[in-house]
């Protein structure tokens, strides 16, 4: 549907924009760490969106899990090398949507992810940067191929959205999340013109932490605009 590409996308952006992005990356890992040291039980760390291995602090959350499992729709070569070094490291491929198999064949209703929710080693759950990206793929790929309109692609982005807000406050355990909440565009001399939900209007509970992700400074898209990422992440996800 697009995924390899957009991983690669994202991987290549990284490597131009890795000072930029290096605080928010930072941020990423101290709240999943945060999250760690919190938690009664410290069996298995479920991850998912850790495709890329940039926001995981892989080798301290091995140091405090008996194992870490990442899961992700596709895996790069670092996430399978350090899968390889350490037996303890498990990558699962899934699909957290639950739902790609028929948005693939054009049908859009969606079925409720519960992969792991029965799994008693599951001590905690980080959702690490994949919120805003759970509709990207599906809508470009129903647009295309189906003629997806963009009030439709809305109501799946706020749709999917739900769903995985809806499947993190399923878990027993303690779940962290960290998720784009605005995208900003600002103009040479820092002002901002335009800002826009990252997650199609659906609103993300009261709490956590906010930051900015300078993840396409000046340069990057063109030379008179840089786009920033306003970042919400709750090291205790409220479930309602
Ligand atoms: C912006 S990246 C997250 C950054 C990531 N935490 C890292 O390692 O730097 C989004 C990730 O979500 C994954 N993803 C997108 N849709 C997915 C889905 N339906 N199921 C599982 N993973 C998905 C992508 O493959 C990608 O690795």
């Amino acid at each position: 549907m697009g995924y390899l590409q957009e991983c690669v996308g994202i991987e290549s952006r990284y490597r131009r924009n890795r000072t930029a992005w290096a605080s928010h990356l930072e941020e990423s890992r101290q709240l999943m760490l945060e999250a760690a040291g919190q938690c009664d039980t410290r069996d298995t760390v479920l991850i998912f969106g850790a495709g890329l291995l940039h926001d995981i602090p892989l080798a301290d959350l091995l140091g405090m899990f008996r194992r870490v499992i990442l899961a992700d729709i596709l895996f790069m070569a670092p996430a399978r090398r350090a899968a390889e070094r350490e037996q303890r490291l498990e990558l699962v491929t899934l699909d957290v949507t639950a739902s790609l198999t028929s948005l693939a064949e054009g049908k859009t209703e969606l079925t409720q992810p519960t992969a792991y929710l029965d799994d008693p080693s599951i001590s905690l759950v980080i959702s690490a940067s994949i919120l805003s990206q759970l509709f990207v793929v599906p809508n470009a790929y129903l647009e295309k191929h189906f003629g997806q309109g963009d009030a439709e692609s809305e109501v799946l982005g706020q749709a999917l959205v739900r769903a995985h807000l809806a499947y993190l406050g399923a878990f027993e355990c303690p779940v962290a999340l960290i998720a784009d909440e605005t995208h900003i565009i600002r103009d040479r001399s820092g002002a901002e013109t335009a800002t826009a939900s990252a997650l199609h209007d659906v609103p993300l509970p009261l709490g956590g932490r906010s930051w900015d992700w300078d993840i396409c400074p000046l340069g990057e898209i063109d030379r008179d605009h840089a786009v920033m990422h306003r970042v919400r992440g709750y090291q205790d996800f409220p479930k309602t």
